[in-house]
Parts: structure tokens; sequence; C-alpha cells
């Protein structure tokens, strides 16, 4: 068969990659510390679960409207109002199946064939390559600990190509679980307008930060801008495929059209559950889960730090840990494999994210349960000591 072009360009999940080779590892009676995938290790929390259950029975099981069922838009609408004091306009929230379909939309939405689209590096691995699906050109801008691993207003100035028409953030982001302050995000969209450019923002890890306050929406600043969301992450409904996008009035109707063509509709079910997802049962459930994840975090960064990981901004939220590990390897992809094959613990090379410093780099997900990380570090402590 041939194969069109783009496919070649394509590169592969490489925590893919490590989750397979640890299932195998553990299909031979291996018990192996799942740190590499971003999946929060908890069940769907039950008044969702019981909700799906009555959706079902109540026969809820056709195509929906495509931009999603109009009780779950306004109910996302009204979490914008709860948790950040805004006013959303529920035709302006568009779901989709889970945030990735929204962020190839986004991408269908801005890029013509040769555009190009900023974005940090390191970054979400799938992000380039929902790029190059288009025939445009990803343009990785290295980031580090002192840009706290996120784009600035200053480097868009300076990386803005001819050809480059939007650039995306994910804030917290995966991997460095840094936050882009209110300030900063300011200063973002005031760069990328200056350019005559769109600003896309992931905030699929809103609700997983550690500190007192929420991480600030772009929405408070402003509405000309596309953002990104999920029920996988702080929901904890990663196989429900759920996500959906906030976007300015004037493509709501483009978006719609994409809607109907690429995918008719989210899945039904999933809808229906979500709207349970912000009674205040589900959302005390969910406060303990970040309670939990605060308490690995506060564990982990430290133990791993006296291991000789150097850890260049400490994490406000999502789930992971970047590490530096050139201290102990010059090869992350070499040393991931023998932390999986000789001591049982998985976790993703940096080269999974981008080129930059990649291979001094390692990403460390903290979503078993404490005894299991402090395991993995009593794992770590016989392998490196
Ligand atoms: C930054 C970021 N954006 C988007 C996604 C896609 O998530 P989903 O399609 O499950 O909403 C992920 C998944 O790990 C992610 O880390």
């Amino acid at each position: 068969m041939r194969l069109a072009n783009r496919t070649r360009n394509l590169t592969s999940f490489k925590v893919v990659d490590f989750l397979e080779a640890a299932q195998a590892l553990e299909a031979e009676g291996r018990d192996i510390i799942h740190m590499e995938i971003g999946e929060p290790r908890y069940p769907t929390a039950d008044p969702i679960v019981m909700a799906a259950r009555q959706a079902l029975t109540d026969g809820r099981t056709g195509y929906t409207p495509s931009c999603g069922i109009p009780e779950l838009r306004q109910a996302i609408a009204d979490h914008y109002q709860r948790c950040h004091g805004l006013d959303i306009d529920p035709r302006r929230v568009i779901v989709t199946t889970g945030s990735s379909a929204a962020l190839g939309m986004v991408c269908e939405l801005l890029l013509n064939p040769g555009d190009g689209l900023l974005l940090a590096d390191p970054g979400y691995p799938c992000n380039p390559n929902f790029v190059r699906r288009l025939d445009a050109e990803p343009q990785l801008v290295p980031v580090n600990a002192a840009d706290n691993y996120q784009l600035t207003g200053e480097l868009v100035a300076q990386h803005w190509q001819t050809n480059t028409v939007a650039a995306m953030v994910a804030t917290p982001s995966n991997p460095t679980g840094t936050v882009i302050g209110r300030e900063q995000l300011g200063e973002l969209h005031r760069a990328v307008s200056d350019q005559g450019g769109a600003l896309i923002v992931d905030e699929i890890y809103h609700g997983l930060t550690y500190g007192d306050a929420p991480a600030p929406t772009i929405l408070s600043l402003t509405d000309d801008t596309l953002v990104i969301n999920s029920f996988s992450k702080y929901f904890g409904m990663t196989g429900w495929r759920l996500g959906w996008m906030v976007v300015p009035e004037s493509v709501v109707d483009t978006l719609t059209v994409m809607a109907q063509n690429f995918y008719i509709a989210s899945p039904s079910i999933a809808q229906y559950a979500a709207l349970a997802a912000f009674q205040s049962e589900t959302l005390a459930i969910l406060e303990t889960r970040r309670q939990e994840f605060r308490q690995r975090r506060d564990y982990l960064v430290p133990a791993l730090q006296a291991l000789g990981f150097v850890i260049g901004r400490p994490p406000e939220g999502a789930f992971y840990v970047y590490a530096d590990v050139s201290a102990l390897t010059d090869d992350c992809e070499a040393f991931c494999w023998w932390l999986l094959r000789e001591h049982g613990i998985a976790c993703t090379p940096g080269t999974d994210f981008g080129h930059h410093l990649a291979r001094q780099h390692v990403r460390f997900a903290y979503t078993e349960s404490l005894p299991r990380l402090q395991l993995a570090v009593e794992r770590l402590t016989k392998a490196l000591t």
C-alpha cells in the first residue's frame, strides 16, 4: 500500500512504547511501578459512573448535537463561573471527543500547509504531530527553567517567523508541571496579537494545582483565544474520551461544521455522565484526590533530588516531575529502559517531549499511590547507590 508522505513525518508516542513494554513485563509476573503514563490511577468517581448507568437505562445511546448536549455546555460554562467568576456564553463551549480532538480541530482551524505553529520544547509530544498532519510546520522554541519552561511574550517575539500563524501553550505544562501566571498570560497574548496571530491555551491540567489559588485561565483576560480542556485529568475520565473548547463567538459556526463532519458527536453516555462531574459530591471526591496528588508531589520531589535528579523548577501542577538526569546518565532512553527492565520502574525519557536538552531529562508521573512511590524511591536508591 502506498502511504501519504506525511505519515513518514509522524513520531511515535514513546510513553506508549514504555507502557506496552511495562505491561509485557507484568504479564510475565513482574511488579512494575507505573510512572510513565499520564493517567490518574483512580477509578472514575462514583456519581459519574452512576449517571452513566442511568443514561444507559434511559436509552441515551444515540448521536447528540455535534457541539455537545446543551445541558453539558451550560454545566461547563457554569464551572467557569464557579471557579473563576466568569460569565461564559455556553454557545462558545464546544464539547469534543477528548481534548485530543480539540487540539486537532484548532490546528485544522488555523493552519494552512506550510504555516507554522510555535510550541514550547519540551512540550506535549502529540502537538507537533497534529501540525505535521496538516503539512504545516511545528516550530519548537527551546524553553528552560529560567523561563518557567513556558513560552513567554519575549520568546514569542523572538521566534515568530514569516510563516508563523499561532502559538500554543499548556498551563500547567506537560512534562514540567509549571503554571503560567496571570501577568505572563497577558504578555503572551499581547505578543501573539502584535504579530496578528492566534493563541491556543491548553488548560487540561486545570484543577490539578497545589498552591492556594487555582491556575489562572486566559479567559479571565480575553475572549480572543482558543482554550482547550478535558474531562480526562482532573475529572479522572481518560477512557470516556470527552473534552471541550471555549472559543471566540466568531469561529463557533466553522468549528460546528468541522465537528459535524469529523466525528458527528462526542460519546453520548460520556456526556450524560459528565453532567455529574460538577455535582458537589463529585467535586468533594476530586478535592480529596487533589490533596493526595499534592502529598505525592511533596514526597517525590525532595526524594528524587536527594538521589541526584535535578529539578529545574518545582512542579506547581499536573502530576509530573521533569528531572535532569545528566549527573546519572548521558542517555535518558537507555536509562529508562534499564530502570524498567532491571528495577521495575517505568518512566518516560525526555526525548518524548522534544529535542531541547531532551537526552538529559526524564519525566516521572506521580499517579501511583504514596506507598508505591515510596517503593519506587527504594528501588531507585538501590539502583543508583
Ligand atoms: C497537555 C495535554 N494535552 C492534551 C492531552 C490529551 O488528553 P485527552 O485527549 O485525554 O483529553 C494530554 C494527555 O496526556 C496532555 O498531556
